[in-house]
């Protein structure tokens, strides 16, 4: 199965349901494409950028006739493409082929009057739609399909990977279950483009760039947008300006550090947000974290938003797992199933704290990939050694250079199936010498732990940090004791058929049970078979307390 899904590219997120006008209607197209991705990460990122640009959100009222809605608005000029969605009432998004249409459509966009109380007359892409009169009867309309933003339920995903064929089957089904749609993308850089016309009031300009799980291909249907307000582009302009001798630069004010810069540009924004921005609330100013970030939700998207200052180096290493994650289709199912995992289990958790995050787990699974035999994953320094002239580049210091074209890097011979690699992640983990070792994409290789961190898994582009450095060692301790209970299960093949007539939950399926994770425990010690006998003799040998621990002075 492997070769055949070997270059599958997922990178490419599926667009069922969206409608594109010029397409014949009904047209749908699929994710998980035999393909492997033409662009880069960056022509992906302006691309959507662009098309953001020339998208409107709009407000609309809950029975409407979708046809009637594409004629008003076809008045600014043609419609490229639109989909619906619902988030406590009904939502647009319409995308125009030319931007000048947005523009027309504005400049017919009243300010609402409000009875008693007072609006601010903030105009933005973020519409209201009003019937004048009442609608046509609903049973003259054709119905609207919305599409879907959020995951299946969790009894939904248990019963589509209890009725899956194999555990391969299963993984890729979570894949395709929870991964982000296109028209969830197109929302994502639909709201960053939103906030970059307030922030471009303050900050001509500038761009606010989604970077995170939002666009390095491991995102999941839920998750957070990660933005950065990118002014780069506006230093980049200011070296630029040179008139022979002369060099002009603005006027600007001074204060001490970059971190209060950072503060102070985010407290602006903050504010922004707070009273103009539509749709923005529950607005934070985390200014004192070490990376300072504006928290807030935007209502008529559900989206938990993040924003920070000129975080390129995040944004590189969003790269990264976009090049890492379009390499294979192994590398996102991997991903998907051992993060869904870890949740399921709470290992991780939307609050910070000492638990794993969900970057670092995508670490692991990286590194993993790289120490099979054959590797599945080229090492960071490889894909530094493939990069030419263009590729090369320093943030702050720091070499982030590696290739960017995809076709350079040799497809893997390695033919290991899903199932088997997961099996073999949990043993891998459930017997890691954490206590001495760390853990290296960009060599591939473990390597002596540089201080007592009980996890240590080192930044690829900052090498002299830990990314997992808030993991406790009882955190820690969990994880390897969860590993070690999920390469038991997944190794009781016989006792799990799909097929057998009790049908237990089996598979990924049962690993994502707590309950059955729990009993697991007790029948392991009843177990009589010679496999796992040996494979509970190879744990005992590395057991929780000398592998996990780290340091007992
Ligand atoms: P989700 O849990 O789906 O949101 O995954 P995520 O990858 O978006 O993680 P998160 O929102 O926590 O962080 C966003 C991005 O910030 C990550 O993808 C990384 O690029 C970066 N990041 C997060 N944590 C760390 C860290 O500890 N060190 C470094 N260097 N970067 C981090
Ligand atoms: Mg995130």
């Amino acid at each position: 199965q492997c070769p055949a899904l070997r270059r599958l590219s997922c990178a490419g997120t599926v667009a069922a349901g969206l409608r594109r006008e010029e397409q014949p209607s009904g047209s749908v197209e699929t994710g998980c494409q035999d393909k492997t991705p033409t662009k880069t990460f960056y022509e992906e990122q302006d691309e959507r950028r662009e098309q953001a640009q020339r998208t409107v959100l709009v407000h609309c009222p809950s029975k409407i006739s979708e046809k009637e809605f594409l004629k008003h608005l076809s008045q600014h000029g043609p419609v490229h493409s639109h989909f619906f969605y619902e988030s406590f009432g009904l939502y647009a998004v319409v995308e125009f082929c030319q931007k000048d249409s947005v523009d027309s459509l504005l400049n017919v966009t009243q300010i609402p009057a409000m009875g008693m109380e007072a609006v601010i007359p903030f105009r933005s892409r973020f519409l209201n739609l009003k019937l004048k009169s009442p609608s046509r009867p609903v049973s003259e309309m054709s119905p609207i399909q919305p599409s879907n933003q959020l995951p299946p339920s969790n009894r939904k995903l248990s019963e589509l990977l209890y009725s899956a064929e194999s555990v391969d089957d299963q993984l890729s089904t979570l894949l395709k279950e929870l991964q982000l749609t296109e028209e969830n993308t197109r929302l994502r850089y639909l709201i960053c483009s939103l906030i970059e016309d307030i922030a471009t009031a303050y900050f001509p300009g500038c761009t606010i760039r989604p970077f995170g799980s939002s666009v390095n291909t491991f995102g999941k249907l839920g998750c957070d947008l990660d933005m950065f307000i990118d002014l780069h582009e506006t230093r980049k302009l200011r070296t630029h300006k040179r008139i022979g001798n002369f060099l002009m630069e603005f006027q600007v004010k001074n204060v001490p550090s970059e971190r209060i810069a950072t503060q102070k540009i985010l407290t602006v924004i903050g504010e922004s947000l707070d009273h103009f921005g539509p749709g923005c609330v529950g607005i934070q100013k985390i200014l004192n974290a070490r990376c300072p970030l504006v928290r807030f939700s935007h209502q008529a998207s559900g989206f938990q938003c993040d924003l920070t200052t000129n975080n390129r180096v995040a944004l590189k290493s969003s790269e990264l797992l976009y090049i890492y994650g379009s390499m294979d289709s192994r590398v996102r199912a991997l991903v998907f199933s051992i993060r869904c995992w870890a949740r399921a289990h709470s290992l991780t958790s939307n609050i910070p704290g000492s638990w794993i995050t969900n970057f670092s787990l995508t670490m692991m699974v990286i590194f993993f990939l790289q120490r099979r035999s054959p590797p599945i994953l080229p090492t960071l320094d490889t894909l530094k050694a493939l990069a030419d002239t263009e590729d090369k580049c320093i943030i702050e210091g720091n070499n982030c250079t590696f290739t960017r074209d995809l076709n350079k890097i040799k497809p893997s011979e390695n033919t290991e199936t899903l199932e088997l690699l997961l099996k073999e992640f949990f043993e891998y983990f459930g017997n890691f010498a954490f206590n001495k070792n760390s853990i290296n994409i960009r060599q591939g290789r473990e390597q002596n732990k540089p201080d007592s961190s009980p996890l240590h898994i080192e930044n690829p582009f900052e090498t002299s940090l830990n990314i997992s450095k808030n993991v406790n060692q009882s955190q820690l301790q969990r994880f390897v004791e969860l590993a070690r209970e999920s390469a038991w299960v997944l190794h009781q093949e016989d006792a799990y058929l799909p097929s057998s007539s009790s049908k237990p939950p089996w598979g990924l399926a049962a690993l994502l049970l707590p309950s059955v994770m729990q009993s697991t425990k007790k029948q392991k010690k009843r177990c009589g078979s010679e496999r796992i006998k040996s494979l509970l003799e190879s744990m005992k040998s590395g057991s929780p307390e000398s592998s996990a621990n780290t340091s007992r002075n």
